[in-house]
């Protein structure tokens, strides 16, 4: 039998991939992308200048593929058009910022959110409150206004932050997550949990020592 949503989302994905106005919306994304960067690589080059060491290691920015738009409108029951693109779905634009202490994490978000122009949509804390399987960042969702030719125009913008003991497991994890047979799955899951929570231990201890070496204490 043909399955006539995965052949319809296969159709939504080619229709995606080579029209003006879905390659316009990305456009869009992109610029947004391209602004909250901008934001998070001045206030790493002030707090650098500031602090003598820069708050994060790394930044990586990536828009949503057109099959993973497709999949992800399709997995959440939402239509597949641009309009529902725009309502549904928060993570088209995603920044992962990667820092070395968890202090920087909560300087370098809490400084974004208060400029001006930045309205925070969501907030999740999984390192204070971090996921059953141990998962740990901080994500924000934020809208950044774009000036285009002859609109301003409000985008969703998804913001990671972790450490890199963190993004170290969640790589490994995400590994995991999408490998389809796997011997002894329970086995692993729980070895991670215990990664996670001895990652974080060692988190806050390195944390503890960067305090002690910058207040002399
Ligand atoms: P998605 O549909 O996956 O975007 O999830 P969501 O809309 O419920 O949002 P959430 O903030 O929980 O997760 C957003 C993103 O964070 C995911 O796309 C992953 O990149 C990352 N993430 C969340 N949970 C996990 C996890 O348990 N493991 C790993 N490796 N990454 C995770
Ligand atoms: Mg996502």
């Amino acid at each position: 039998m043909v399955d006539e949503l995965g052949l319809f989302a296969g159709v939504a994905e080619e229709i995606f991939q080579n029209t003006k106005p879905y390659r316009e919306l990305m456009m869009k994304y992109n610029c947004a992308m391209l602004e909250v960067k901008t934001k998070l690589d001045v206030l790493n080059s002030q707090l650098g200048v500031e602090h003598e060491s820069s708050p994060f290691e790394s930044i990586h920015c990536r828009i949503k593929t057109p099959s993973s738009v497709v999949e992800k409108l399709k997995r959440r029951g939402f239509p597949i058009t641009l309009n529902s693109i725009e309502e549904n779905l928060n993570d088209v634009a995603g920044i992962r910022v990667i820092c070395s202490f968890i202090d920087d994490i909560y300087s370098l978000s809490e400084r974004l959110c208060a400029q001006d122009d930045v309205k925070v949509i969501e907030v999740k804390d999984y390192i204070k409150n971090p996921k059953k399987n141990g998962y740990r960042s901080l994500h924000l969702i934020l809208e950044i206004p774009i000036f285009l030719l002859n609109e301003k125009k409000f985008m969703r913008v998804e913001v990671q932050f972790r450490t890199i003991a963190m993004d170290f497991w969640a790589s490994l994890e995400h590994k995991v997550r999408y490998k389809k047979e796997i011997c002894d799955a329970e086995a692993i899951s729980s070895e991670l949990k215990s990664c996670a929570e001895e990652i974080n231990a060692l988190d806050v201890r390195m944390q503890e020592i960067k305090r002690k070496i910058d207040y002399n204490v």
